[in-house]
């Protein structure tokens, strides 16, 4: 999960990570207030989950309350690559002497974690990676020796920060590498570090990337999701432990395992150029034991899109045999009885594949179709969802 700025500045102050005062907005009148509290001049920023909110207009210097007013009213509603601005965070504005740049992240490829450190920091930080990739220091950190102050230090020296902020900087490291192991992180960035006129050290933008894999170590993070951003369908599937993500299309398509999904996802958007770009209306492993209940939580979720016209269920027998699939989609539909009103095409393949064929054949449901092959499958799904 990505965090939205705020929300990093947040845990960079419960950790110590030297921050200025900020409060949030998600009105002009408010923006004005958190200003006026604030005192001085501000910067109002756009909350969204995207790079590159400054040269987006995301990001400007207001000179009083009245000012952060008019700043937040242009910010508000904004459109920055795609992401609606709903939020502003007004922040006490830093005099800038220099923008530096301090990541921690994992390096999946080298299986390690690694910091990436620049005293060319700020909003062209990319084009400095690209052009001058000596100014970019990479270190890589052990996971089980992390962050010491004497490898505070080796980073430091290596990106050549000044020896005016080395001690500083150090110990925003330590501070940064607490957040990210405490937190479990994937990546904690901060761009621009700044050094200011007075010679202080502060955070002033702050990136993290939660790892959701350690959510259930994790009840504070529960508090940071972004439920208006979350589809509905997906919040409910989650609710009920399903592996489901919407897509544009009009094929609800339902497999057991991640590998076979993916390729029905391409099968059916193949066999959908066929009839009108008819395409799948999402993904959704059902896993490897796929009991009546699970079989009846999966369509329920894809009945409930309005998009779908047409169900395509794949499912290859395994550890699951056959049979079982289709006494759980028999059962599902007994389960959903009105509320299953799209056309279903199954197909099921490998262990008990006759029996399985069989229970469907013998249940007769109005709404189910039975297919050999993957490929038939697709297209008939497709072509019912295209009438
Ligand atoms: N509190 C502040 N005081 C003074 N200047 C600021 C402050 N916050 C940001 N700035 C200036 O605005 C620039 C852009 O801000 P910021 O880094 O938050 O946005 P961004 O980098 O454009 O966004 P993103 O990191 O999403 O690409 C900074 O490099 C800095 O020069
Ligand atoms: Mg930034």
């Amino acid at each position: 999960m990505d965090l939205f700025e705020y929300q990093a500045r947040d845990l960079f102050e419960k950790h110590g990570v030297p921050v200025l005062a900020a409060a949030i907005a998600t009105t002009a009148d408010e923006a004005e207030a958190a200003a006026t509290k604030i005192g001085g001049k501000v910067v109002v920023k756009a909350q969204v989950k995207v790079g590159g909110r400054g040269k987006a207009g995301g990001v400007k210097l207001a000179e009083n309350p009245l000012d952060a007013r008019e700043k937040a009213a242009a910010i508000l509603g904004m459109d920055i690559k795609g992401h609606e601005v709903r939020t502003v965070m007004i922040a006490a504005a830093a005099p800038i002497e220099s923008e530096y740049y301090l990541a921690i992240l994992l390096d999946r490829s080298n299986r390690t974690f690694l910091v990436m450190a620049s005293v060319s920091g700020g909003m062209d930080i990319e084009e400095v990676a690209h052009t001058a990739p000596e100014k970019l220091a990479k270190i890589p950190v052990s996971a089980v020796d992390g962050i010491s102050l004497a490898k505070a230090k080796e980073i430091i020296g290596a990106a050549n920060f000044p020896s005016d902020v080395a001690d500083q900087v150090a110990d925003v490291l330590l501070k940064l590498w607490e957040v990210f192991q405490s937190e479990d992180a994937t990546l904690v960035e901060v761009n621009p570090l700044v050094k200011t006129k007075d010679g202080k050290v502060i955070a002033l933008d702050g990136k993290i990337t939660l790892d959701d894999n350690a959510e259930f170590r994790q009840p504070d993070h529960d508090a940071l999701v972004d439920h208006a951003a979350t589809n509905a369908l997906e919040a409910a599937a989650k609710a009920k432990n399903l592996n489901y993500v919407k897509l544009e299309g009009e094929v609800g398509i339902i497999g057991n395992g991640a590998g076979l999904v993916m390729s029905t996802l391409d099968v059916v958007a193949y066999a959908g150029k066929k009839h009108g770009g008819v395409r799948p209306a999402n993904f959704l492993d059902i896993g490897g034991g796929a009991s009546a209940q699970i079989m009846a939580d999966g369509l329920s979720i894809i009945l409930g899109d309005k998009d779908v016209k047409s169900v395509f269920v794949n499912v290859f027998g395994g550890i699951t045999a056959c049979d079982a699939v289709a006494d759980g989609i028999v059962q599902a539909l007994e389960l959903l009885g009105d509320k299953a009103t799209k056309p279903i095409v199954v197909r099921l393949d490998g262990n008990n594949v006759v029996e399985g064929r069989a229970i469907l054949a013998k249940a007769a449901h109005p709404l189910i179709e039975q297919a050999d092959t993957m490929d038939g499958a697709a297209n008939r799904a497709a072509e019912l969802a295209a009438k």
